[in-house]
């Protein structure tokens, strides 16, 4: 769906935009594991090639399995008075209904009482008409349409992550038995 050259220069792009509104502050980037962490990582780097400064920390925010979004959220390994006072951003790979958003987002704001919270998402899935999203966030990568995503650090059961380029997932993909891979 999208190779690793677009990906590389949208995220340059996102990063553009964060540093215009964050230039003289220094917000703290918070990745939700594990998906976003390759995005994460190139977000960074393109963010130093402005000089835009950045605290980096990570949170586990994880109930997801198969290919339907349960809707239940866990927030794991994060000190959230740490960001009590800060410009926070959070990043995300995917969003789809929002409804891990609309759960994540107050849950911060209630136990860290940051300074403000922005959402920032490599890719925002369009939903189905008459569905409405209960999240929005403030920036996007790319909008795209509603399928299963696997690559750049996107899984199915944990598999695909390691994918440069981000794809639909196949049947063939779907019904892959994982134990036949090598330790
Ligand atoms: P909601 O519906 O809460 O979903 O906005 C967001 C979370 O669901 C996961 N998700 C996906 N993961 N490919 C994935 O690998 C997908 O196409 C996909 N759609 C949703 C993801 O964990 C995201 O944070
Ligand atoms: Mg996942």
């Amino acid at each position: 769906m999208i190779d690793s050259v677009e990906i590389r220069s949208r995220v340059k792009g996102v990063a553009k935009l964060i540093h215009e509104d964050y230039e003289g502050k220094r917000p703290i980037l918070l990745c939700t594991l594990k998906g976003a962490s390759p995005f994460y990582t190139h977000l960074c780097d393109a963010l130093q090639d402005h000089r835009q400064g950045y605290d980096m920390d990570f949170v586990r925010a994880s109930s997801y399995e198969g290919t339907e979004s349960s809707g239940k959220v866990a927030l794991s390994g994060l000190n959230f008075e740490s960001l009590k006072g800060r410009h926070v951003i959070l990043i995300e790979d995917i969003l789809d209904t929002g409804t891990t958003l609309a759960h994540l987002v107050p849950e911060l704001e209630e136990k860290s009482r940051p300074a403000s919270v922005a959402v920032c998402t490599l890719l925002d899935k369009r939903l189905d008409e008459g569905k409405i999203k209960k999240y929005t966030a403030k920036y996007v990568g790319f909008s795209i349409p509603n399928h299963f995503i696997i690559g750049y650090g996107l899984d199915y059961n944990e598999l695909y992550r390691d994918l440069k380029d981000i794809f639909v997932i196949s049947r063939d993909g779907i019904n892959f038995d994982a134990s036949t891979l090598r330790a």
